[in-house]
């Protein structure tokens, strides 16, 4: 099995919720959880894994959580992921926020595959409403996205499929 490492920062606890059900589906031990506002200390901590789940809830106009601002600057001037995978999730909001759904996804798939990562883990676009969003990518959100606001009763079932797409993709 793949030695898998979940990075997330979350303001609310709605990106958690992604978070928990990826550790409980994954079996994921509690040191390979990096909570990025107490638990990241510099980018080697990205080296432990090979398969990196990456989460952000968005924020201002489209940006990541704060926590993954300076990580971001970090992985640009000296990441090598090359050898990785990488997933990405986040909670965000279609309505009051549609002009850029979640699209923290986006920046960090920018940052992640720029380092080399292999991107797994899209998701079709159609399955949401919004007018723009970053994290969309040759017709497909780049990752899981939740909005715990306007969609609440559709989380459950994102995210189950979510899961078992990554199982697959992971060939596990
Ligand atoms: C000031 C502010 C700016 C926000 N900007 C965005 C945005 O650009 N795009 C988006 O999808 N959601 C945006 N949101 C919504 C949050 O991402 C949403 O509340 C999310 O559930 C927070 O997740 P968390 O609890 O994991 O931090 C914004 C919320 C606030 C309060």
């Amino acid at each position: 099995m793949a030695n898998i490492g979940i990075f997330y920062a979350s303001a609310g606890g709605t990106t958690k919720i992604i978070t928990d059900a990826l550790v409980e589906a994954f079996d994921i031990d509690e040191d390979s959880v990096i909570f990025m506002e107490d638990d990241y200390d510099d980018v080697e901590q990205f080296d432990d894994f090979d398969v990196l789940l990456i989460g952000s809830s968005t924020w201002g106009q489209g940006d990541t959580h704060f926590e993954w601002v300076d990580p971001m600057l970090e992985i640009e001037e000296d990441a090598d992921f090359s050898s990785k995978k990488v997933a990405f999730f986040g909670a965000g909001d279609c309505r009051k926020h549609g002009e850029h759904f979640c699209s923290a996804l986006g920046k960090l798939y920018n940052v992640f595959t720029k380092a080399g990562a292999t991107p797994i883990g899209f998701v079709p676009k159609e399955d949401y409403i919004y007018e723009y969003s970053l994290a969309e990518i040759d017709g497909k959100l780049c990752g899981l996205g939740i909005d715990e606001h306007n969609e609440s009763d559709k989380t459950q079932t994102r995210v189950e499929k979510w899961i078992e797409q990554l199982k697959k993709e992971l060939g596990e």
